[in-house]
């Protein structure tokens, strides 16, 4: 039997055409980045690295997307609970 996609043990999930409705994305994933430090995010594809960057700046659309029991901590504030307009602050002042 063919193995389960990875997009259906997942937290964070975009309903979209490629994932069927309610199909998780990611599950469980933690990290932290060194202030001042241009780090990479490496694994196979298809593993998540993507739908993780993109849930941290909250550019998964929402609905259909949703993070569930989602930190994301940036200079002691959690971004999840922040307004889009402070988001789109912080998305324009911390790109390169
Ligand atoms: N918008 C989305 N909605 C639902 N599932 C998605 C979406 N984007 C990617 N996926 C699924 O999430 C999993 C991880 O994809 P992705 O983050 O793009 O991988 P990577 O960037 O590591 O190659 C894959 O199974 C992919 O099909
Ligand atoms: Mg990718």
């Amino acid at each position: 039997m063919a193995p389960a996609p990875a997009c259906s043990r997942s937290k964070t999930c975009g309903r979209t055409s490629r994932c069927a409705p309610h199909r998780q994305a990611v599950d469980d994933v933690s990290l932290s980045i060194l202030a001042r430090t241009d780090p990479g995010l490496v694994g196979e594809s298809g593993c998540g690295k993507s739908v993780t960057a993109h849930s941290i700046m909250r550019l998964i659309p929402t609905p259909p997307g949703r993070s569930q029991g989602a930190r994301f901590l940036f200079e002691g504030q959690d971004l999840v609970k922040l307004s889009e307009a402070r988001m789109r602050r912080i998305r324009a002042t911390a790109s390169p």
